[in-house]
């Protein structure tokens, strides 16, 4: 059955269902709702030996999937071959058919191939053998990281750094991405060139914005005086042969397989940062909870399959329900850039319009993620959420663990403040007068996880990686490609050579900024 009809045979299922709004899905309950929590909850959770442990407990009650609806949705996985993508994932697969490449991000953290994860494993020790020498001064004292990546090669490192060293970074990182001059000074104006050490992340090592950067970032420990800038640069990439030919010694070239996709690679050598910031026992953890999300992954089926059944939600609201947006709410700090990563993440691998044989998608793609945190939002967007005319699917996250050390009122109260939200989007409020009329049945889901360490955070992305990768077989498209980032790249290039042909307003705005 081609991935068209699996979806035509869903919607028609799905149409003779009845429409249940929430209230009516508690209420349908003879518990008052307490069955229905107990059949959409799900605790996932793994002893990761010396390296801790981790739990989340995963909450779908408060969206419209029910049990009619997941048959149907488990039909679909079936249909679509579910389970043979999802082992040719961590088999080795070319699942990734527009490259020619499997997509190996889980060896990294010991699922795939015992090639696969041999080939990872050594390339781990190397990379620790690099981040202890450096701690132990190899290279001098080294107090600040500049890290210069973009997409992928930042914005993974950025929200671990974030998100792991509140309390204590061993050294200072900074994250630089934009080609914006102002974004590079920034971080030259944090840090002390004699202990600055550069980190040049690219896959390609041919991204223009991070090459810019990376040159900048040179002449200015060369112009303080520090006496072998090169000597200072750690190259993080699948393209050794282009870092070499850049100028960086081997001995500090990290490489990564060629299948590991830029916005999958925080667990390869693109991590070289985290592990800098928080230590490689920290940075193990990080892994081995992202490993016990790929074992459940694995193993758990139809909808006890953590990720397969929050893409199923995806599906049923982007798809079934028209929803273009979704949006993601951390009640946590640390997590403040959570929603630029799976904006990413997310938008990046499944915003297509082929599927994977090349042919035109059956529905709508990737919503637009977006999201922030809380409870920052409930005083900014949360008017729309609540009383706007979008219905916007909303994944609550935060962690039982408090962060803080202040008094226990603070992690109690933001708890309390992510809790209510769900609660009352789903219940409204009726009125008669339009304009305090809640409207309520707008749905959410809650990731409420034990602890947010390096674990947990790991396992947190692992799950986003896998639903990302569900939502896209589901669909029956390529996630791992992103051929619709060239040609602005390319144009960019023509406005610079001064070559291309432009449209009569792109010419008139050259002209303007004396471009
Ligand atoms: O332009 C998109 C992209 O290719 C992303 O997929 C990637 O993460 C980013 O650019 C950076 O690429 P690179 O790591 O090769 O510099």
């Amino acid at each position: 059955m081609t991935v068209s009809a699996a979806w035509d045979r869903l919607q028609s299922r799905l149409a003779e269902l009845p429409e249940r709004t929430l209230s009516e899905l508690f209420s349908h309950d003879a518990q008052g709702g307490a069955a229905r929590v107990a059949a959409m909850s799900q605790r996932i959770e793994a002893d990761l030996g010396e390296l801790g442990e981790i739990g989340m407990l995963l909450d779908w009650s408060k969206t419209h999937l029910d049990g009619a609806i997941l048959d149907g949705f488990e039909e679909l996985a079936q249909a679509t071959g579910f389970d043979a993508a999802r082992d040719a994932l961590f088999s080795g697969g070319v699942v990734n058919p527009t490259e020619g490449r499997a997509a190996t991000h889980g060896a990294m953290r010991g699922s795939g191939t015992d090639t696969d994860v041999e080939e990872a494993e050594a390339l781990l020790a190397r990379m620790g053998m690099l981040v202890g020498a450096i701690h132990d001064g190899a290279l001098g004292p080294i107090k600040h990281v500049i890290h210069i990546g973009i997409g992928g090669s930042a914005l993974g490192p950025a929200l671990a750094i974030d998100a792991l060293t509140r309390d204590l970074a061993l050294v200072d990182v900074h994250v630089v991405s934009n080609i914006d001059g102002l974004a590079l000074e920034q971080a030259f104006a944090a840090c002390d060139p004699a202990t600055t050490l550069i980190a040049v992340a690219s896959k390609t090592f041919t991204t223009t914005e991070t090459m810019t950067n990376a040159a900048s970032a040179l002449q200015w420990l060369a112009k303080n005086d520090v006496a072998d800038p090169g000597g200072r640069v750690v190259a993080l990439t699948a393209n050794p042969e282009a870092a070499v030919e850049w100028g960086v010694d081997e001995t500090r070239i990290l490489p990564f397989p060629e299948s590991v996709g830029g916005r999958y690679s925080l667990w390869s050598s693109i991590g070289f940062p985290v592990a800098m910031a928080v230590g490689m026992d920290d940075y193990s953890a990080m892994l081995a909870g992202a490993q016990a999300i790929d074992t459940h992954f694995r193993e758990a089926q139809g909808r006890a399959n953590g990720p397969l059944l929050a893409a199923f939600g995806d599906l049923y609201y982007s798809r079934i329900r028209g929803c273009q947006t979704r949006a993601v709410f951390a009640y946590d700090e640390r997590l403040a850039m959570l929603p630029d990563y799976l904006q990413q993440l997310e938008m990046e691998s499944n915003g297509k319009s082929a599927d994977a044989d090349g042919a035109p998608v059956a529905g709508p793609t990737a919503p637009v993620t977006w999201g922030g945190v809380g409870t920052d939002a409930q005083h900014a967007v949360f008017q729309l959420l609540h009383q706007g005319t979008h219905l916007i699917p909303v994944d609550f996250i935060a962690a039982i663990a408090p962060g803080d050390d202040l008094d226990p009122a603070h992690h109690r109260s933001l708890l309390m403040n992510c809790l209510a939200q769900g609660a009352a989007l789903m219940a409204g409020k009726a009125s008669g007068d339009l304009a305090r009329h809640y409207p309520g049945d707008r749905p959410s889901a809650m990731f409420l996880l034990d602890d947010l360490d390096a674990a947990s955070f790991g396992a947190l992305i692992a799950f986003h990686e896998h639903r990302t990768f569900a939502s896209a077989v589901l669909m029956g498209i390529n996630p791992f490609d992103q051929f619709g980032v060239e040609l602005g790249k390319a144009m960019a290039k023509s406005i610079e050579s001064g070559e291309g042909e432009f449209d009569a307003s792109t010419a008139a705005l050259m002209a303007a900024a004396g471009l």
